[in-house]
């Protein structure tokens, strides 16, 4: 898989699939699910540091993730294996054009990924994607919910009004312009994440976007219901930690009594919420 295969998806009339993956074993899990791409998100500051919102993983960490993952895909798919994207942290590429250019560099050198995602339009950023594109760095947006602008935006819904909606169509045609080979769209009305994927030629990947996307993501310890939380909009398919705790819990069991006694389970999810907790 490469970037240039998910216009093709979208071209003819395939939805594309992406999943989150943050080491080794997830990332062998999703390839063996068969997903077009995987991402190595900054929703891992989250999900498996246990932070409380995307912003403090540092650009270090997430290479440290984006190689384990892929050794994981070059191990279970070693034929076909799918695109392998990594999330720029926050601050990696928001310091300079050379900075930005630089640390997405050290995801291509440094990792088997074959692209970067950033969030984001303004005019620095559209500057920086256009630095990387020219620099042979492939480029995925992210706009509507952007977690690294969680102080300003919080986990709410975007775009529900008629001008911020005109703005993210501006800033996706503008992302589309800068070279961007697709674009993740986040908790925006569906019926507008279906206008944008009809009008771009690129792929627009939506969560929380309704089902007239070219393509979906996920949080896949969201879907597998790992998470303590997971947002409204990306319910989980399976209780995965209910179960884990449940299937340790009767391994502890048989090992004689226990030296502690085992805490309440945690609800599997959280009910309403400012939601959204990482993606
Ligand atoms: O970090 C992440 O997991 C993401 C996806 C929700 C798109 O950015
Ligand atoms: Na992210």
């Amino acid at each position: 898989m490469r970037p240039a295969d998910l216009t093709r998806r979208k071209q003819g009339g395939l939805p594309i699939t992406m999943l989150t993956a943050w080491d080794a074993l997830s990332a062998a899990v999703v390839a063996g699910a068969g997903v077009d791409a995987v991402l190595v998100g900054d929703s891992l500051a989250m999900v498996v540091l246990g932070h409380a919102t995307t912003l403090p993983v540092t650009l270090e960490e997430m290479l440290h993730h984006c190689r384990a993952a892929g050794r994981g895909l070059a191990a279970a798919a070693p034929q076909h294996p799918p695109l392998l994207i990594c999330d720029l942290p926050f601050l990696s590429y928001q310091c300079g054009a050379d900075a930005a250019v630089a640390a997405a560099g050290r995801v291509l050198k440094e990792t088997p990924a074959v692209a970067v995602k950033l969030e984001g339009a303004e005019p620095e950023t559209l500057a920086v994607i256009d630095r990387m594109v020219r620099s042979g760095i492939p480029v995925m947006g992210h706009l509507g919910l952007t977690p690294q602008s969680v102080h300003q935006l919080g986990y709410r819904r975007q775009a529900g009004d008629p001008i911020s909606q005109e703005r993210l169509r501006r800033r996706a045609l503008a992302l589309q312009e800068a070279g961007c080979f697709a674009l993740v769209i986040e908790h925006v009305p569906a019926e507008l994440a279906s206008e944008l994927s009809a009008a771009l030629v690129i792929p627009v990947i939506g969560i929380g976007a309704g089902d007239g996307c070219d393509g979906q993501v996920r949080v896949t310890a969201d879907l597998l219901g790992l998470t303590s939380r997971q947002p409204p909009f990306s319910p989980p398919l399976m209780q995965g930690r209910a179960l884990a705790v449940e299937v340790l819990g009767r391994w502890v069991k048989e090992q004689g009594p226990a030296s502690t006694p085992a805490p309440a389970p945690a609800p599997a999810t959280r009910p309403a919420s400012p939601a959204a907790p990482h993606c």
